[in-house]
């Protein structure tokens, strides 16, 4: 850091005493990754306080994505959150957001910088950056994730930089920030490949905004993935013979195209199967976030390079990549989100995007959010901006949850993220359905041949059969059956 500088260090209880009630405060963090720490613990406790004290105090929080336990699990602990948006994935927050104590907006996480510079989510009151240096001109060095932070820092009125000791000032090697302006002022963004760098190190603020530094060092709270379990390392296996098939009859160049894996364990173990497979070309990544995987992957040399706006990574893999920066600088460039997740750039470098489903009906709508459509899981992250705009789609997802009590294939999804028009490929562990170039009925078949768990084959297959006859089949009596027995029941097929 700027260890010499024109800003007050403050302790976080002194930081956040400028945050009021009913405030919209928006923290760094995209996952756990360089997510606020000390002043979200800070107003955690100023708000039980408060609720002690019998007087409100709840907060509208925005971030780049999910941010983990040091926002959502501190704030939803302490019942300190009405409103958050864009993402999140904290079980208590999700609770408390399904009994409608948290109003949640669920938004595609590229849409997210423009939405808070054309105003539709009010003005950021304050926002609480984890950096490794503020300058006195008003450079601020972003830590293991780029996310949202340079707009928040932007519009925010105040600003709270948290200075964390734990993180490397070199991690300012791997980002590349520029700030979209609002149209009609926008000129092409010139990303020609995976790595092209088109920005700036670092975030800028008003230093006029910035209310003063607190001192932190507190690890990113990022968990290790568990080894990937059979159903992924067969989702894993069906996706490789997938496209090595496609590389073989040219649908895919021989040197793949830049990949993009969703969130998970599922994701995280067919990167590591894609890794690991010897007729897997060396390859690029244009995804939103480096996982575990990755890095083994990067190091092994068959991961040419990697854009993403996170490091998501265990804080062991994070070392690793820190300690060998010179290898890691030029294969790893963090973007804001709203150039991670660019569906024009997305498009241009013909991405395939590989992404974690719910459920997916038999027409191939898939639904990554909400479960019987009401309970939200997680949110839709970037996986519309992939699935829409992708070369080639693939939705996983493991055929049965809950030892085959759910099918993850239904006749209809009672939610819907992705639709029929941009999911080209299901992936479950029973098998790939290709659905370019079919129709629903082609399409009904392909995905309960090929996907459905064996327990559920002959119900779908009958459903199909039994239904009004039209371009898309469908009983509007009976489509949900298997969802109304699932909650009446607690199984989608009582015997
Ligand atoms: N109905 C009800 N519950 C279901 C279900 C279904 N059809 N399918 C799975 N579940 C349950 C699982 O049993 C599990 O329950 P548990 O937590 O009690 O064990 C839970 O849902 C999570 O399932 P799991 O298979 O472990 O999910 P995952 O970690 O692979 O994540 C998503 C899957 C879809 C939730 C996750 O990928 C997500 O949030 N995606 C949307 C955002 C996204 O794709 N971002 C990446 C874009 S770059």
């Amino acid at each position: 850091m700027t260890r010499k500088n024109i800003y007050p260090i403050l302790s976080a209880e002194e930081a956040v005493s400028f945050i009021r009630n009913d405030s919209t405060v928006a923290f760094s963090g995209f996952s756990p990754a360089g997510a606020a720490k000390a002043a979200p613990a800070a107003l955690a406790k100023f708000a039980k306080q408060e609720h002690e004290a019998g007087r409100p105090f709840k907060l509208r929080i925005l971030t780049g994505a999910s941010s983990g336990k040091s926002v959502d699990g501190e704030l939803a602990t302490a019942n300190a959150v009405s409103w958050r948006a864009p993402y999140q994935s904290e079980p208590l927050l999700r609770k408390q957001i399904n009994r409608q104590e948290v109003e949640y907006v669920d938004i595609h996480l590229s849409h997210v910088p423009q939405m808070l510079a054309y105003g539709f989510l009010g003005k950021i009151d304050v926002s609480v950056v984890e950096a490794t240096e503020i300058t006195a001109d008003g450079r601020v060095y972003l830590t293991s994730s780029i996310g949202a932070s340079p707009t928040f820092l932007k519009y925010a009125d105040k600003v709270i930089v948290e200075i964390n000791l734990q993180h490397s000032p070199r991690l300012r090697e791997l980002a590349d920030i520029i700030v979209v302006p609002p149209p009609p002022h926008r000129d092409p963004i010139l990303i020609h490949d995976a790595m092209t760098r088109i920005g700036v190190p670092y975030a800028v603020v008003n230093p006029d905004k910035v209310l003063g530094i607190v001192i932190n060092d507190e690890p990113d709270h990022v968990g290790e993935f568990p080894s990937p379990d059979t159903d992924s390392q067969r989702i894993a296996g069906h996706l490789v013979e997938f496209l090595l098939n496609e590389m073989k009859v040219g649908r895919i160049p021989r040197t793949l195209l830049p990949l993009q894996a969703g969130v998970g364990s599922v994701a995280n173990g067919v990167m590591a199967a894609l890794g690991a497979h010897p007729d897997i070309p060396p390859f690029h990544m244009y995804s939103e976030v480096c996982q575990d995987a990755m890095v083994d992957i990067m190091a092994s040399g068959k991961l040419l390079g990697a854009s993403a706006t996170g490091l998501s990574i265990s804080w062991a893999k994070l070392q690793q990549i820190v300690g060998d920066m010179d290898y890691f600088a030029s294969r790893i460039v963090l973007r804001p989100q709203e150039i991670s997740n660019h569906p024009g750039i997305i498009r241009r470098l013909g991405v395939i995007a590989l992404n974690t489903a719910i459920e997916a009906d038999i027409y191939g709508n898939v639904n990554s959010t909400h479960i019987y459509g009401m309970d939200v899981m997680n949110g839709v992250g970037g996986s519309g901006e992939f699935t829409r705009n992708g070369y080639l789609t693939a939705m996983m997802t493991p055929s049965i949850a809950k030892d085959g009590k759910i099918s993850a294939i239904v006749p209809m999804c009672p939610h819907i993220d992705h639709n029929e028009h941009s999911v080209q490929v299901i992936v479950t562990e029973q098998g790939l359905a290709d659905l370019r170039g079919l129709g629903p009925i082609q399409r009904a078949k392909a995905i309960i041949d090929n996907c459905a768990h064996p327990l559920y084959r002959d119900y779908l297959s009958r459903y199909v059969r039994d239904s009004r006859p039209g371009h898309i089949r469908h009983d509007l009596n009976r489509c949900y059956e298997l969802h109304r027995n699932l909650m009446a029941y607690g199984t989608m097929l009582p015997s």
